[in-house]
């Protein structure tokens, strides 16, 4: 098993995360308590990608609650529970495993209102460890289903980071580098830098570095170059959201990735947990796009790399039409287009 480093787990009644905004620099963890620490991490980056976010969320709605004192009447935790959820829910807008997590721990708590407030707290903690559990089962099995479109392909590119660090697991779009490596194969990665944040620079790099794997930094506008020198044969990313219709969010500049891939007749892979399946929005369009500072554009790190005041349109996310996607590659299977109708097939078994 390669080694890897956990970006979420819970130890001593504490969230302990990587602050995922220091690498590769430093690599130190957070110890909260606090629901306000949890929401300003998620909101920072200092825990992210989908799958990740998710289960921060969820041990940061278990610490919110955890505050009603036991006496305090199943009415007045669930009140609580309901405001600390939307508050988390408040952090940011685009990955659906957000709302996903936060919602199954409030179902839990809705079909058990009937018991006590120690016995509501401990149910909701279980959960939690529940969504960590199954998140790592579903990245090992996008992993193995993502290898069965991987065979003959020596590099692969991907964009921004939807390894191990993104995931309660050994990654979505990485999972299958990790599964080839443990079975002594190695798959070349190309990582694109992914401004402005720099994920792919900062911590896809880092993460691979860590487990001994190959990979070549890129710049962002490189990939083109790279492609048309036959450099990768395939490229894969994680995603934010799935609509119904198969259109895939992810981080800034996917979508220019899947243009270019098109272009090259490289295909273009998607890897979601079905927890990032959203069939209750229909396409793209319906899809939250997080605004972000533009600070992150204007500045580098300490160093104002932008006039101060310029304008700045920093949109998080894009949205991949459904058309650009070869596969998306789910823990229950791989589905093929057309979307609309083979994501429901296999998600959901219909
Ligand atoms: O802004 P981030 O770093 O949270 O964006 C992350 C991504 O875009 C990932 O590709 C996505 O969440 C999938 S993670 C398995």
């Amino acid at each position: 098993m390669v080694e890897r480093v956990e970006a979420v787990r819970f130890e001593g009644g504490k969230l302990v995360l990587l602050d995922q905004t220091l690498l590769p620099g430093e690599k130190r963890f957070l110890h909260l308590d606090d629901v306000a620490d949890v929401f300003e991490a998620i909101r920072m980056l200092r825990v992210r990608g989908a799958p990740a976010i998710g289960g921060a969320a969820a041990y940061g709605l278990y610490l919110g609650v955890n505050e009603v004192p036991d006496d305090a009447g199943t009415e007045a935790f669930m009140a609580k529970l309901q405001e600390v959820r939307d508050y988390l829910a408040s952090s940011r807008p685009t990955a659906v495993n957000l709302f996903w997590a936060l919602d199954r721990l409030v179902a839990v708590a809705e079909r058990e209102r009937a018991s006590d407030v120690p016995t509501l707290k401990a149910r909701l903690l279980e959960e939690a460890h529940a969504i960590k559990r199954e998140d790592e089962a579903m990245c090992r099995a996008i992993g193995q289903h993502a290898l069965t479109l991987l065979g003959g392909v020596e590099s692969v590119l991907t964009h921004c980071n939807a390894g191990s660090l993104a995931t309660m697991g050994i990654g979505t779009a990485l999972a299958p580098i990790y599964l080839a490596a443990e079975g002594g194969r190695q798959i070349h990665v190309f990582s694109d830098e992914t401004r402005p944040l720099l994920q792919g620079a900062r911590i896809t790099t880092w993460e691979l570095g860590q487990a001994g794997l190959p990979v070549t930094l890129i710049a962002d506008g490189m990939a083109a170059s790279v492609m048309r020198q036959g450099r990768v044969q395939a490229v894969i990313v994680g995603t934010d959201r799935v609509a119904a219709n198969g259109d895939v969010a992810n981080k800034i500049g996917t979508y220019g990735v899947a243009i270019l891939a098109h272009e090259h007749g490289i295909p273009f892979y998607v890897a979601a947990p079905s927890s990032t399946i959203d069939f209750a929005t229909p396409d793209g369009d319906a899809i939250e796009i997080e605004l972000r500072d533009p600070d992150e554009l204007r500045r580098l790190g300490e160093r104002q790399t932008a006039p101060a005041g310029v304008e700045v349109y920093n949109p998080a996310f894009d949205v991949t039409p459904a058309r650009l996607v070869s596969a998306i590659v789910t823990e229950k299977g791989v589905v093929k287009p057309p979307f609309e109708r083979n994501l429901r097939k296999v998600v959901l078994g219909e």
